[in-house]
């Protein structure tokens, strides 16, 4: 026990790790030390929010995508998805019951959809900054040039997820198809940063593949790129995909580098993610509980909730966005937080 306490202090005090003390952190078997790394990490979070648990409405509104991703189940290949698009009444009629329901942040993510050009794009964002001035809007609709990324945020955009999947070259290219490299992508999340964005990277734990090694990497590449925001949650595989017969992720690697990386970064606005809540009940409570502070239940229409499957048994695709919000208060406060009316900006 002492050891792993030993290395938790030592992650916080330097806000850094070494590769033995992650291996040693991924695959202890003391509950006891992984207690304390939790209350540690948990803690932190505390000292910088308090117990605000952070809501942002997520709108999943496209899922065509030009991409090609192994473990993706929208990817291109797969000819069972059953694609659609919201229309831009559909996104403002998300935003505005989400707005009613207390959401001060629209996250519009969707594939890498050509039919939403840069106009379209604009169009719906602009539409959104007109009508509710007092909200972050955050995109995550991969990757584009910096003169995209600019234009949309000139349209009004503020935040950009894009989760780097991996910063280690070779595995990189193992959860990739052949035209789409790691050098571009980190590029594209430096670009955002430049722009002015609140940037969010991040990964999946447990992908295939993946190592301690690559883990290490990924958190360099964290600790380098500095950003507002880390979404990661466990792989879970899609039953279209290349990857259906791989193991998944699991909840404890996912809580421990949760921890890891509320240590290092401790004012990062980390999501306790509804893969997390997909591969056990109380998943997104005990991920709170880990060290993260931001939910994002889905504001999509139901009608398509379950078409937006990048991976399989995804959680509350039946549920209305109310049923969602009051569900996710409930839960906050069971664990003692409580869910917070507010853009949730990043505390400087
Ligand atoms: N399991 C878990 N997460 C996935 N993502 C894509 N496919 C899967 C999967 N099978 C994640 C990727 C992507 C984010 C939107 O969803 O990390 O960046
Ligand atoms: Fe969606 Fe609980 S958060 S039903």
């Amino acid at each position: 026990m002492e050891k792993i306490i030993r290395i938790a202090d030592r992650i916080k005090e330097t806000r850094n790790i070494t590769p033995n003390e992650l291996e040693e952190l991924l695959t202890t078997d003391d509950e006891q030390g992984i207690e304390y790394l939790h209350s540690l990490a948990r803690t932190t979070a505390h000292e910088v929010y308090g117990n605000a648990v952070y809501i942002r409405g997520l709108i999943e509104f496209t899922n065509y995508c030009r991409n090609d991703c192994l473990y993706c189940g929208i990817r291109r290949s797969n000819t069972n998805a059953d694609r659609y698009r919201l229309s831009t009444e559909q996104i403002m009629e998300c935003c505005r019951s989400g707005y009613e329901l207390g959401f001060r942040t629209f996250v519009l993510q969707g594939g890498e959809d050509p039919y939403f050009t840069d106009e379209r794009i604009c169009a719906v964002v602009s539409g959104i900054r007109e009508k509710y001035s007092d909200c972050a809007i955050t995109l995550s609709i991969g990757e584009k040039t910096k003169e995209s990324y600019q234009k949309y945020f000139d349209a009004g955009a503020n935040r950009y997820l894009l989760r780097h999947e991996t910063a280690d070259d070779e595995h990189y290219r193992r959860l990739h198809p052949r035209e789409m490299s790691l050098s571009n992508r980190k590029q594209c999340l430096w670009n955002l940063k430049e722009i002015g964005y609140q940037v969010g990277c991040g990964f999946m734990v447990g992908s295939p593949y993946q190592t301690v090694k690559t883990l290490y990497s990924d958190i360099q590449f964290i600790r380098e790129l500095n950003p507002h925001m880390v979404g990661i949650g466990p792989f879970i595989p899609q039953h279209d995909t290349p990857f259906a017969k791989m193991k998944a992720g699991t909840m404890e690697e996912t809580l421990r580098l949760l921890s890891v990386i509320r240590l290092i970064c401790p004012r990062v606005l980390l999501p306790s993610t509804t893969a997390l809540g997909t591969i056990h009940p109380q998943g997104r409570e005990k991920g709170i509980l880990s060290g993260a502070n931001v939910v994002m239940p889905n504001l999509s229409p139901v009608s398509v909730r379950k078409k937006y499957e990048l991976y399989d048994n995804k959680i509350c695709t039946g549920d209305e966005a109310a049923e969602c919000r009051s569900c996710m208060e409930r839960r906050m406060e069971e664990i003692g937080c409580h869910v917070v009316i507010s853009r949730g900006d990043y505390a400087e």
